[in-house]
């Protein structure tokens, strides 16, 4: 609850949680972590709606993106380089109302140790959007390409999950209320 300078007393709505999981979370989690938070800026829903990644494996805790995830993204005005890479932790299961994995075996690795409970937050990333595919690719072995090719899956997903949120849970034409 807040006071207005009028007086009136406001609930403030607990904030939906998404997190975007990858193996890694420094090529492609990151990536729709980033241009999700553009987007969420850019409608004024960042208060509203907050986004986080994590890897299911360690590896680079602590690490910020791969160099080339944070160039591809940065030549289209996704600033990424504040982020640092993390492992999924127990927690983020009942923290968390969204939890989308970007390919296959991430889901299936979240699936092994998300509680019962919460496993109706697990999905991937690719099943919004009109990209007709499932998985972003893991382009960590790969060529600037296949960077490009991550952020392209992810701005389609990403614009069409924030679709999805918004009708969800009622977030749209807050300004007008
Ligand atoms: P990500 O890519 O899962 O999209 O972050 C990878 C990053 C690192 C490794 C594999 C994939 N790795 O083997 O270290």
């Amino acid at each position: 609850m807040r006071s207005t300078v009028d007086g009136r007393v406001e609930s403030k709505a607990k904030p939906v949680k998404v997190l975007m999981v990858c193996l890694g979370n420094i090529c492609r989690s990151p990536t729709a972590e980033g241009v999700l938070r553009s987007l969420l800026q850019a409608q004024g829903l960042h208060e509203q709606i907050l986004v986080d990644s994590a890897g299911t494996a360690g590896w680079h805790e602590g690490n910020p993106p791969d160099s080339r995830t944070i160039r591809a993204a940065a030549l289209r005005g996704y600033d990424l380089s504040s982020q640092r890479s993390r492992p999924v932790v127990a927690h983020d299961f009942a923290e968390h109302d969204y939890i989308l994995a970007m390919d296959q075996q991430n889901l299936r690795d979240l699936e092994r140790i998300c509680p019962p409970l919460h496993h109706s937050k697990l999905g991937l990333l690719l099943q919004h959007g009109s990209t007709g595919r499932q998985h972003v690719p893991d382009p960590y072995e790969g060529a600037a390409a296949d960077f490009d090719e991550v952020l392209d899956l992810c701005e389609n997903a990403c614009a069409a999950f924030l679709q999805h949120l918004v009708a969800q849970h009622d977030l749209g034409n807050r300004g007008a209320r």
